[in-house]
């Protein structure tokens, strides 16, 4: 029985749920159409990407299918002064590199401000979504979407957060709670001020704004999908479930570490990319942590430093050297094709909301 909400409505969705970006790869085309021909809203994580490869990947989801799809980015940030000596951060990877097979790293480099070039492609993209995470857009970049007729998502971590969205003229929050895989989206505070739990923060968000709320962190099937909507939440966005979904590109090392997980191994660290992530735990995080510090440099030098390990850990799927990022709720994962997801989701809330109340 399909929900009909504020999103649905709003998107001419037959579902209440969003796959979430999953920015470095596991958001393929593949996945983005099927969720999209499911009735869903499909998302593409497009932070990483440089426009080129924006315009041709937003191509691919267009010749895939004709239903709405999303595209998002990391809101703009001031930033940080670039660390001066990065030698015991190369130093400290090194020996993985080698481990790999490759030359050790470069010091990394990071291009000043990448969002005004990579929004631009944004605005062409053909997506009916612009959704964003971790800060505020510009009034500029609000009014440009606005003016393309998109609808704008933004995300919060605490009822605070997602006021100042409310007032920057979004048209729905993303509410980011504390068991959500990826990196942590707080923008208004240290990052452990932000550590909601969704259970927690889902009606305290619904309670602060006018806005639709779309609950995200540790939902992984129906139960959670009825959970979110009991709390007031007009739907949910779901990354973990959806990366380790048959159309995933995620690499199968990576899909099977998820089928494996347990709650206790994911875990929050900056090992990877030099911001608060919630992953699950493997040689390198465990072995980074106990570094001395100074060996993880910040965002986003840490992430440049490490790619091009991460990218040949994926080739030679080798799980140690792969960013785990997952939620909470990783066992939870089956596995199953986007589309039998997504009716599943829809079977099982059903079930959950018309359950007599002994059990
Ligand atoms: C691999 C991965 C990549 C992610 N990339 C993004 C991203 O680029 N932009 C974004 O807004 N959220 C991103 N997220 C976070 C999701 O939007 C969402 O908050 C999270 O997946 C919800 O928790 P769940 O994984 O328990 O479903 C990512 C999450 C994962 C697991």
């Amino acid at each position: 029985m399909p929900f009909v909400t504020a999103l649905t409505e709003r998107l001419g969705l037959t579902h209440p749920i969003i796959q979430a970006p999953l920015a470095g790869g596991a958001d393929s085309p593949d996945l983005i159409a099927a969720v999209g021909e499911a009735g869903a809203l499909g998302c593409l994580g497009a932070t990483y990407l440089t426009p080129a490869q924006i315009r041709a990947t937003t191509a691919a989801i267009r010749d895939r299918t004709r239903r709405p799809f999303g595209i998002n980015l990391f809101a703009p940030a001031a930033q940080p002064v670039p660390p001066n000596d990065m030698r015991a951060a190369v130093a400290r990877v090194a020996p993985y590199y080698a481990e790999l097979g490759l030359a050790p790293p470069p010091a990394p480099t990071a291009t000043a401000n990448p969002f005004p070039e990579l929004f631009a492609a944004a605005l062409e993209s053909g997506a009916r979504v612009f959704s964003f995470t971790s800060g505020l857009l510009p009034d500029d970049a609000i009014a440009a979407a606005k003016a393309r007729g998109m609808f704008l998502i933004g995300t919060a971590t605490t009822p605070e957060e997602a006021k100042a969205l409310e007032r920057s003229g979004v048209d729905a929050v993303v509410t980011q709670g504390a068991e959500a895989g990826g990196h942590r989206a707080t923008f208004s505070g240290a990052p452990e001020t932000g550590l909601i739990g969704t259970l927690a923060l889902v009606p305290q968000v619904v309670d602060a704004v006018t806005i639709p709320v779309i609950a995200s962190g540790g939902i992984m099937d129906g139960r959670g999908l009825a959970a979110a909507l009991a709390l007031g939440a007009s739907g949910v966005q779901m990354g973990t479930a959806f990366l380790a979904s048959a159309e995933s590109g995620a690499p199968s090392a990576y899909k099977q570490a998820i089928y494996g997980a347990r709650a206790g191994d994911v875990r929050l660290t900056r090992a990877f990319s030099g911001r608060p992530a919630r992953c699950i735990a493997n040689r390198f995080t465990t072995e980074m942590e106990a570094a001395e510090s100074g060996a993880i440099l910040p965002f986003p030098w840490q992430n440049n430093l490490t790619k091009a390990l991460r990218a040949e850990a994926a080739k030679q799927n080798r799980a140690e050297f792969l960013s785990l990022m997952a939620g909470q709720g990783a066992a939870l994962a089956r596995g199953e094709g986007a589309a039998a997801l997504i009716e599943r989701l829809d079977t099982e809330a059903t079930l959950a909301l018309n359950r007599p109340l002994r059990r």
